[in-house]
């Protein structure tokens, strides 16, 4: 099988000073992309700035032989993320992949969240992936090809104690991923999530120090690539992936319970029902979720 390649694709990956983005910014640049590697740099709760991590990334990009610039522009802002697709422009005359990868934790239990903690971690993930590709779409769209990839988590998913802010950023990412990946159709605009488990500065604290060997930035990245790459022509998805597993992640209804005219004491003695999973409808779009609701009414 032919190796899949990005000789004069350029590709944005942000977050890349560290952990998943560098990874997949090394990864990328691998396999011949030109890539904007940016980073803020600062700590994990998103405080302070430095140029180093992403410095250190293209460094070593270019040591390997590859072509890679520094950006340190901030995705939360509409400025930063136009800068950010900018030094693309600039530097390697068009854009064709965004990987939005930044990321940052205030982690507090929902009562003592503060609006302050809130607000940044939503600023920078959900907010910050929809303004740099925001700002990309335009490029994307004119030249009739794109791929975006958005990150998402488990604790999105599924939910994660102390985690609201972050959690509810993540999932948002997948409407948005849907969403985006609906609008880009037409124009060969593909869009996907992962759902990724990394050892990492972020998770270190919070993994089992086994997991360390095995769960790498590295066995992360082939996936990203492969979402990519030209050849990929899936679309709206989200993937879980860690440790050498990949798997498609879906949003599922029920098989429900209809009952004309039904009462609030109806609802409560068919709960049962309600709940039940199997078998179960995977909707990929409104229409197909809206058609199984018309089909409940004959
Ligand atoms: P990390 O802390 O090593 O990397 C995140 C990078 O994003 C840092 O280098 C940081 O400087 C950069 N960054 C933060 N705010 C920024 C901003 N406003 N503008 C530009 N860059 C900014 O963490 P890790 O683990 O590599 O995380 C990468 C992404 O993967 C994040 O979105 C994270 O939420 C997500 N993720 C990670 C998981 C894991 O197990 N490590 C699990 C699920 C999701």
């Amino acid at each position: 099988m032919s190796e899949l390649r990005f000789d004069g694709k350029v590709a944005i990956v942000t977050g890349a000073g560290q952990g998943l983005g560098r990874s997949h910014a090394l990864a990328l640049a691998e396999r011949g992309a030109k890539v904007v590697v940016n980073d803020l740099g600062g700590a994990v709760d998103g405080t302070g700035a430095s140029t180093g991590p992403a410095a250190d990334v293209v460094e070593l990009i270019k040591k390997n032989g590859g072509e890679a610039v520094v950006n340190a522009d901030n995705v939360a802002t509409p400025e930063g993320a136009k800068a950010i697709v900018q030094s693309a422009l600039d530097a390697f005359g068009r854009l064709d992949v965004v990987v939005n990868n930044a990321g940052i934790l205030r982690d507090k239990s929902f009562g003592k969240m503060t609006v302050e903690e809130w607000d940044a971690v939503i600023a920078v993930h959900l907010r910050g992936s929809f303004l740099v590709s925001h700002a990309a779409f335009p490029h994307l769209k004119e030249q009739g090809y794109g791929r975006i990839i958005n990150t998402s988590s488990p604790s999105g998913l599924f939910g994660s104690f102390g985690q609201a802010n972050y959690s509810a950023a993540k999932m948002g990412l997948v409407g948005l991923t849907k969403t985006l990946g609906l609008e880009g159709a037409r124009a060969n605009i593909k869009v996907n999530a992962i759902a990724p488990v990394a050892w990492t500065r972020m998770t270190e604290s919070l993994l089992p120090a086994e997991f360390e060997a095995r769960f790498t930035p590295e066995s992360v990245s082939p996936l990203v690539v492969y979402l990519a790459h030209e050849s990929c022509e899936t679309s709206g998805e989200v993937f879980s992936v860690a440790a050498g597993r990949v798997a498609r992640v879906f949003v599922a209804e029920g098989p429900g319970w209809k009952q004309e005219n039904h009462t609030v004491e109806d609802i409560r003695d068919n709960w049962e029902a309600i709940m039940t999973e199997q078998p179960y409808l995977t909707p990929t779009t409104l229409g197909q979720q809206s058609g199984a609701s018309m089909k409940a009414m004959l």
